[in-house]
C-alpha cells in the first residue's frame, strides 16, 4: 500500500506505538489534533469537532483525553440499539458518547493493544455506569471480534498507526453486518520525505505511516466496502503541525535527539500534505 515504515517489522512498530501510547496517556497528552488534553470539555468541542452534549458523555472526575484527530461519530447516524466496535479505542472517549448513542440495548466494544489505555478505559467506563460498554485487548489486524455482528466500526486516528493497513481494512470488512457501516477519523498524508516515512517518532506521531486520501479509498474498496466518502477533509497548516508537535510532547519527549529533530523537520516542512479526514463506507448488503 505504499506507507508502510522501513523494514516494515510489524511487530516492531507496534511495539513502538504501543511504548508511546502507553506515556502519552500517562503524560496526558495528545497526537495529532488534540494538543495538550488538561482539559477534554475546553478543546474538544472547537479542535474535533465534539458537541457539548458528546464532552457531557464523561463522568465528573473522569480522565477521558481524546487522542484522536476528529469526532468519527459526528459523521453518522448510529442508533438506539446498535452494536458500535471501536478500533484503537484509547482512553474511551468516543466509547463513551457511542455508548450514549446506542442506549442500554445496544453494544459498544473497544478494542486497543496498549495496557495503560485499556485500564484507563475501563475505569472511564466504569464511572460512567456502563453495563453494556467493554473493551478487548487485541490487535486491530485481528479484531477479537465475531465475523457480521457489527453495526457500525469506528476509529479515530489509529489506522494510520497500522503497520499493515490492508489487514485492518479486511477485518473491518469482515466483522461488519452486511449493510452495516463505517465511519474513520484519520490522518493522511501526501509526499513524505523519506526521513518522515522512516521515523518511528513520526509513525507514532500519526504522521509517517499515513496513506494518502488515494490509497485510503483504494484500500477499502479493495476490502469489499462499497459507498466510500470523504466527509470531511482538514488540511494542517504549518503552524498546526508545529503545534501539535510541540503540544503532544512528541519534540520535548522524542526518545533520542534524531527523533525528535525529524518531528521538528516534520512540522516544518509538511504544512499543506497532512490532513485529517473523516470517511464513510458501507459493507454491501448480501445479493437477492
Ligand atoms: C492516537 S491514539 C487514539 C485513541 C482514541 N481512538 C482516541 O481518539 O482518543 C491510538 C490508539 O490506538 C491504539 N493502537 C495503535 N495501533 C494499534 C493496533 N495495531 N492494534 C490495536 N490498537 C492499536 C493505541 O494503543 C492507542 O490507544
Amino acid at each position: 500500500m505504499g506507507a508502510e515504515p522501513v523494514g516494515t517489522d510489524a511487530v516492531a512498530v507496534r511495539a513502538a506505538v504501543a511504548a508511546a501510547y502507553g506515556k502519552r496517556v500517562s503524560s496526558q497528552r495528545g497526537c495529532c489534533g488534540g494538543g495538550r488534553q488538561k482539559n477534554v470539555s475546553e478543546i474538544a468541542p472547537q479542535v474535533l469537532g465534539y458537541t457539548d452534549e458528546d464532552v457531557q458523555a464523561v463522568p465528573a472526575g473522569a480522565e477521558a483525553p481524546t487522542f484522536g484527530c476528529g469526532n468519527p461519530l459526528a459523521f453518522g447516524e448510529v442508533r438506539a440499539g446498535e452494536t458500535v466496535v471501536d478500533l484503537g479505542s484509547g482512553a474511551g472517549f468516543d466509547l463513551l458518547i457511542a455508548a450514549e448513542r446506542v442506549g442500554p440495548s445496544g453494544r459498544v466494544i473497544g478494542v486497543d493493544m496498549t495496557d495503560e489505555m485499556i485500564e484507563r478505559a475501563r475505569a472511564n467506563i466504569a464511572a460512567a455506569g456502563h453495563a453494556n460498554v467493554e473493551v478487548r485487548k487485541g490487535l486491530i489486524e485481528d479484531l477479537p471480534v465475531e465475523s457480521g455482528t457489527v453495526d457500525w466500526v469506528i476509529s479515530n486516528c489509529v489506522i494510520n498507526l497500522s503497520p499493515e493497513k490492508p489487514r485492518v481494512f479486511a477485518e473491518m470488512a469482515r466483522v461488519l453486518k452486511p449493510g452495516g457501516r463505517m465511519l474513520v477519523a484519520d490522518i493522511v498524508a501526501d509526499d513524505l520525505p523519506a526521513g518522515v516515512r522512516h521515523s518511528l517518532a513520526a509513525y507514532s506521531a500519526c504522521v509517517g505511516g499515513a496513506l494518502s486520501e488515494e490509497q485510503y479509498v483504494a484500500g477499502l474498496t479493495e476490502a469489499g466496502l462499497a459507498d466510500v466518502e470523504i466527509r470531511r477533509r482538514t488540511t494542517y497548516t504549518c503552524a498546526e503541525l508545529a503545534e501539535f508537535a510541540e503540544a503532544s510532547g512528541l519534540v520535548s519527549a522524542a526518545d533520542d535527539q534524531a527523533d525528535s529533530e525529524v518531528v521538528r523537520r516534520l512540522a516544518a516542512e509538511l504544512g499543506g500534505k497532512v490532513a485529517s479526514i473523516a470517511v464513510f463506507a458501507r459493507k454491501p448488503e448480501l445479493p437477492g
